[in-house]
């Protein structure tokens, strides 16, 4: 069976956007692929966060997914940190990682510019833990998005090397997968762009959200003062509520709308009360299932106990390959 990896950042909590993105693919694809998906809790090490941050985001990132419906006993699912041979996987391929090429790395670049003070080697070698994270497992598939291409050539680029290098057909070279239709863009709820935790206050709905604060949020999305002719087009704003319509309701209900807005009898403040329904209808029972799991330390660290155990069997045959390949041997 093909196998798919995936790594996700422990950076703030899922928001519809990335529910319709990438995480309801992830749990779909856990019947088609023998996936594997873990939290990169050493990536955030760049950040340095403090530790009791550290471990509450990781678990907090770990409720979220298992809430959102991935199955820790049809994926491997588990924390980079507790699988501790991908460090050493990742020291081995530093080796053969030039300055030069990571130097020019456009997340490199960018965070250097964006944080001048903390240009730490882990920044720069950023590429070299993702390889091994995805190389640990011997992937052929990797989910990610526009901003992770580059990283995921430098993979390739490592595998090719190391394969050469000991001549050997060891790693297999892993491919970029893209959703393609199944990736659903969310809006925002500001009147622009896509729905993003970073774009301020109030643009994002959790899956966390309780009733009231998803109803509030909608009720204050961006909207305009109203249709004045027949069949004129929507600017940016009302579009992006006729989506949310769309992904979050009926076909009906996004008809009944449009055509409301088409002969200039819309009332946009019956328009969001519907959709903040429909939100909340969604949400609520995912958002339970974070409130519940998040209480249940006893089932959240078998979670992660499982994980590291599946992790560890695959990861350890890996570099114990990689030790042998490389020339260690125990006296
Ligand atoms: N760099 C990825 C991100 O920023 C997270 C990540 C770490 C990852 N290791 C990975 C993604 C391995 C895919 C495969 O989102």
């Amino acid at each position: 069976m093909e196998i798919v990896l995936s790594g996700i950042r422990p950076t703030g909590n899922l928001h519809l956007g990335n529910y319709f993105g990438a995480v309801r693919n992830f749990v779909k694809m856990q019947d088609e692929a023998n996936c594997f998906f873990f939290i990169a809790d050493y990536h955030s090490l760049t950040t340095h966060p403090k530790p009791d941050d550290l471990h509450a985001r990781v678990k907090q990132v770990l409720v979220e997914y298992l809430a959102a419906g991935l199955d820790p006993e049809k994926s491997t699912l588990y924390v980079q940190s507790d699988l501790q041979e991908t460090a050493e996987l990742y020291l081995f391929l530093n080796m053969n990682a030039y300055m030069g090429e990571l130097e020019r790395v456009t997340t490199f670049k960018e965070k250097a510019r964006k944080q001048p003070d903390n240009v730490n080697a882990g920044l720069l070698t950023y590429p070299s833990l993702m390889a091994a994270d995805i190389l640990i497992h011997k992937a052929h598939k990797v989910p990610v998005g526009k901003d992770q291409e580059q990283h995921l050539e430098m993979t390739r680029t490592f595998a090719r090397r190391f394969n050469r290098m000991y001549q050997e057909d060891y790693f297999p070279i892993p491919q970029a997968f893209n959703f393609g239709e199944e990736l659903v863009k969310v809006p925002g709820l500001d009147g622009s762009g896509k729905m993003g935790k970073s774009e301020g206050e109030g643009n994002a709905i959790f899956l966390s959200d309780d009733p009231k604060t998803i109803r509030k949020k909608v009720m204050r999305a961006v909207t305009d003062s109203g249709p004045t002719e027949p069949n004129q087009s929507k600017p940016e704003a009302i579009e992006n509520l006729f989506t949310m319509l769309r992904i979050m309701s009926t076909p009906d209900a996004y008809n009944f709308f449009d055509e409301q807005y088409n002969n200039c009898t819309i009332r946009y403040g019956d328009l969001k009360k519907h959709l903040a329904e429909e939100i909340v209808h969604f949400t609520d029972p995912i958002r339970n299932r974070i409130l519940e799991l998040g209480n249940n330390e006893q089932y959240i660290s078998k979670v992660a106990r499982l994980g590291a155990e599946k992790a560890r069997e695959s990861g350890r045959k890996t570099v114990n390959e990689v030790r042998e390949i490389i020339g260690f041997k125990s006296f």
